[in-house]
């Protein structure tokens, strides 16, 4: 291989860092589309961003109280926790968590929700012990955090409608997740019942406003993590298609006129109307087990944002020799798909030091390609790809945040001619978001980027951009999912019975 020219691969990287470019007029225009794939989706079953309700017709105010078990399938772990909500805004919790064997992730609908029956077993009978002695007949209500598209149709029932972040387990798609849970607790003879289902956002959205201090509640819980998705609060009157004639729909609370909506914003523009599609974006589809579907996801989130990056070295290395000592081999890891994690590209960000060197071992790590056959040029060039991916990824996470507030009227118009009628800064309300995921919590900057993008979007400008509260909603899933079978064992008339306790 010639001996590489450094300026011709940091000019080439650049030129590939330009094509992840989402210019401010994109953000607009995403926006846009963004706030049309909304609405269909409130009217319609069976558009791509599904907008499914959830049932949860209100948000927490920190009183909630009682021992609940939630349990967390979502992405690489299974976790089995139990919740003590105080009633005064905190909480304790216990948690186990067990990685879900790769295969099981494309078996079938017994070996996967057997598997997650005998987590609980075995955390009940190490933690719940004296709950059973106490309470023979009592069952313990479970909260079910899967993070996975259901069309729920009841706070504890939802037919699954596809899997995302690599899970394929064909004979549960049409099938009530609650209920193949339930049969597998009920084989194991366990007095535990799956008393709600829960999204991640919505336990996010749950958790945050259980714990997030002042009056306002939150608008948004929004998951930037293996995957990407967002639950809001909306009005019942904007989500038609329950109230159309026939619509399939279970009981509902109807007095708040509000239910939170599990957007599903990982399939926002499946299309690409609007989403930008670089040769990478596309080189990733077609090795996914979802091509076509996800489109938005697999722009932004944890699972894809390391196989972009490879698919841009590979590019890089084919077009201005990257690593040219190193000889890579037809067979290596910079040759195999999905064989870069996602974590490289925050340690690449968090890099800032004269000689790159964690960087290089990030690489070595990952790919293989051994430290001392990188040079700087081409650690930086490595750096410059890395921080186009992630920036764009802040960026494009701003689009359903921005549209999020401008749908649900939480804009404060640019000051009126008559400036009497214009709020002052500090009259303006607090717009809370709760986030979780590793993308949102671990790459350098991910705020500050998408902030800079919520700017540009003309109806929110600084002003708004500044009344967003964002925070990480710690444990949200396993707090959540415990505070919506509060609510739903409450409208049972479940009473919480707490082992050990005279209250
Ligand atoms: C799923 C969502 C989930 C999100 C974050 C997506 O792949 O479709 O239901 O909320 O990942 O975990």
């Amino acid at each position: 291989m010639a001996p590489v020219d450094s300026k011709a691969l940091i000019a080439k990287a650049e030129a590939i860092a330009r094509e992840f470019e989402y210019t401010a007029e994109d953000v607009r225009k995403g926006v846009k589309e963004f706030l049309r794939e909304m609405d269909l989706g409130l009217q319609n079953d069976g558009q791509p961003m599904t907008m499914i309700p959830t049932y949860v017709t209100s948000v927490p105010n920190g009183t909630e109280k009682g021992v609940y078990l939630a349990v967390d399938l979502g992405g690489t772990n299974f976790r089995v926790c139990s919740v003590s909500l105080k009633g005064n805004s905190t909480f304790t919790l216990t948690q186990a968590k067990a990685a879900i064997p790769k295969e099981m992730m494309t078996s079938d609908s017994h070996t996967l929700f057997s598997f997650l029956a005998q987590q609980v077993k075995a955390f009940v009978e190490e933690h719940h012990a004296d709950h059973f002695e106490e309470f023979p007949d009592h069952h313990l209500q479970l909260g079910f955090t899967f993070s996975f598209p259901v069309d729920q149709r009841a706070v504890n029932k939802g037919y699954l409608i596809r899997w995302t972040k690599g899970f394929d387990i064909k004979d549960a798609i049409g099938k009530d997740v609650c209920e193949l849970l339930q049969k597998e607790i009920d084989a194991l003879g366990l007095p535990v019942t799956v008393a709600a289902l829960v999204n991640d956002t919505v336990g996010t959205l749950m958790a945050r406003s259980y714990t997030s201090p002042g009056k306002t509640g939150t608008l948004l819980g929004a998951i930037f993590g293996t995957g990407t998705n967002g639950a809001y609060v909306e009005k019942l009157s904007k989500i038609t298609k329950m109230t159309k004639p026939g619509a399939n729909i279970g009981e509902y609370d109807k007095s708040t006129g509000e239910m939170v909506v599990n957007t599903e914003w990982g399939s926002f523009d499946n299309e690409l109307r609007v989403l930008p599609n670089t040769p990478y974006d596309q080189e990733l589809d077609k090795m996914s087990v979802n091509p076509g579907i996800q489109m938005f996801e697999k722009r932004i989130s944890g699972m894809f944002l390391g196989e972009i990056l490879r698919n841009s070295l590979l590019a890089l290395k084919d077009s201005a020799g990257l690593f040219a000592k190193a000889d890579i081999a037809a067979d290596a890891f910079l040759h195999t798909p999905w064989s870069v994690d996602t974590s490289a590209l925050s340690f690449i960000e968090a890099d800032n030091s004269e000689d790159l060197a964690r960087t290089k071992q990030v690489l070595e790590a990952q790919l293989h390609v051994p430290a001392a056959d990188i040079s700087i040029e081409e650690a930086r060039a490595v750096k410059i790809l890395a921080h186009a991916i992630g920036r764009r990824s802040a960026r494009l996470s701003a689009v359903p945040i921005a549209a999020i507030i401008i749908a649900t009227g939480k804009v404060q118009p640019p000051p009126q001619p008559r400036p009497v009628a214009a709020k002052t800064d500090e009259e303006l309300e607090v717009i809370d978001i709760g986030v979780d995921g590793s993308v949102v919590e671990h790459y350098p900057g991910f705020e500050k980027l998408l902030r800079e993008a919520l700017r540009e979007v003309e109806e929110l400008g600084e002003k708004n951009e500044k009344r967003i509260r964002m925070g990480v909603a710690k444990d949200g899933s396993g707090v959540g999912a415990a505070l919506i079978a509060q609510v739903a064992a409450k409208m049972k008339g479940i009473e919480n019975k707490v082992a050990g306790s005279t209250a």
